[in-house]
């Protein structure tokens, strides 16, 4: 869809003094025209937009050039993991889409991640490129499946410390796991947490909850929040809501 359809549609525009919010809304809807109908309801002032692998696959490139013109910055979460060639290729072309975010798996291995910094260079704002460290649905015993004996705390660990040694700007994790990773990182890497739930919502289907303050009091830098939000009767005022309790 055209810019200048978008801004028919009212789709916010950016001020040009942008704030940094810490919310990130995960746009979890099955296509294009629930995502547009959601960003006509908020501003980027207020938050930055997660397009995942479902709303990317129905509504392609195109939808996140469009939210990027609009003014809102997207973290584009498609968790890359292949060869270092494909994933170099692969986040060259996200980054030139204009995103603000992009991530890869950190199992993919340092080579990869390389690859894909290598891939983001060029671009003249380069997006921060983080690193999913082990999936918080994978349990102790899928590891074990898997042949991996490492405990999931450390190799979590081992995985961050690999990832920001190689280069990148920080990891999605639990809040749940980011205070041991603040501590072992120190203050400059992002940790990005999903698994965020204000008293007032309801848990869904999400398992280890943490509110929005105590995801920040932990040493989150930004928060991943669906539901509460995007199911919201009122999206804006529940965004202002968790703003003002972490502000
Ligand atoms: O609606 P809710 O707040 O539960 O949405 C959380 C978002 O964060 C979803 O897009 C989900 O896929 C993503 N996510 C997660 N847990 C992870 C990684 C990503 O919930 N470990």
């Amino acid at each position: 869809m055209a810019v200048s359809k978008l801004s028919k549609l009212g789709v916010n525009k950016a001020d040009k003094n942008m704030k940094d919010p810490r919310i990130i809304v995960a746009l979890d809807f099955p296509g294009q025209q629930q995502a547009i109908e959601f960003s006509r309801k908020v501003t980027p002032d207020q938050c930055r937009l997660k397009v995942g692998k479902e709303l990317f696959t129905s509504a392609g490139p195109a939808l996140i050039e469009d939210l990027v013109d609009c003014g809102f910055e997207v973290f584009l979460d498609l968790k890359f993991h292949d060869i270092p060639n494909t994933v170099m290729k692969a986040s060259s072309a996200a980054a030139k889409l204009g995103v603000w975010m992009l991530n890869v798996h950190a199992l993919g291995g340092s080579a990869m991640m390389q690859a894909a910094r290598e891939g983001i260079e060029a671009v003249a704002r380069r997006p921060f490129l983080i690193a999913v460290t082990v999936l918080t649905s994978m349990s102790a015993r899928d590891l074990q499946d898997l042949g991996i004996s490492t405990p999931l705390p450390q190799l979590v660990d081992q995985l961050a410390t690999s990832a920001i040694s190689t280069g990148l700007d920080g990891v999605v994790c639990s809040a749940q796991e980011a205070p041991a990773l603040r501590a072992s990182l120190g203050d400059a890497p992002l940790l990005v947490t999903p698994g965020i739930r204000p008293d007032w919502a309801a848990t869904d289907d999400q398992q280890r909850i943490v509110t929005p303050q105590q995801a920040i009091t932990d040493g989150a830098s930004y928060l991943v929040i669906g539901r509460p939000i995007t199911r919201h009767a009122n999206p804006a005022q529940a965004l202002e809501m968790i703003s003002a309790s972490i502000s």
